[in-house]
């Protein structure tokens, strides 16, 4: 596979999309190819299922996961393997991070079982580099509460900072993978820290 694939991760409100759009649009005025996708979506069934995870309606915690885990799939069957062997560079709004942050840590599912779902969904698949824009949690809801909120954004503080605190964790165990950036700087200051580290990955 030629492309390379990055994935975008952090807390609700840590201002993922914001970049990931600045990125886009920078590696395209350099003549990159990019292709930008996000989870739970990618393709019409990760789509649908993304309607069904962010609806409001109870969801117990493991139906939940296995939802995520099939648009997972989806999305990197139909999406991601598709456009990294056609050499492009691969922008993910969420991946198996999210879930090991929200669904391992935050609902407690463990890690384990998490991690072995997710080499079955992505079919053994890790991103190149993964940024993770990190804010506390106080930061996250006072940015979520301009927009419309979701299921998962109308959890308890102490979901939301399970959730941060698994990232973290995540974050330590594989540092060569992940680049963790302060997303309470201003949104120019983020921006600036990860073109330069995407600059000294790209070919
Ligand atoms: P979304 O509106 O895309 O939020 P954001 O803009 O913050 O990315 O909603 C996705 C929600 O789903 C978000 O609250 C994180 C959650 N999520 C999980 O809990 N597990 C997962 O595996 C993924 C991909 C997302």
């Amino acid at each position: 596979m030629s492309g390379i694939f990055f994935t975008f991760e952090g807390p609700d409100g840590a201002g993922k999309t914001t970049q990931i759009g600045r990125l886009e649009g920078a590696l395209a005025e350099r003549g990159y190819e990019t292709l930008r996708t996000r989870e739970p979506g990618g393709d019409f069934v990760g789509e649908q299922v993304r309607q069904l995870l962010l609806d409001r309606s109870a969801m117990i915690p493991e139906a939940e996961f296995l939802l995520f885990a099939a648009s997972r799939a989806q999305n990197v069957a139909q999406v991601v393997r598709p456009a990294l062997e056609s050499g492009k560079i691969v922008l993910c709004d969420r991946f198996t991070d999210s879930s090991l942050a929200y669904q391992g840590f935050a609902r407690g599912l463990g890690l384990d079982f998490i991690r072995a779902a997710n080499a079955f969904a992505t079919q053994g698949l890790v991103p190149h580099k993964t940024f993770l824009l990190d804010v506390p949690v106080s930061v996250g809801k006072a940015r979520r509460s301009t927009g419309e909120t979701n299921r998962l954004d109308r959890e308890a503080e102490a979901f939301h900072q399970r959730v941060r605190d698994g990232y973290l964790a995540v974050a330590a165990e594989e540092p060569e993978r992940f680049v963790i950036l302060d997303g309470t700087q201003s949104e120019d200051a983020v921006f600036t820290l990860l073109w330069a580290a995407v600059q000294a990955l790209l070919p």
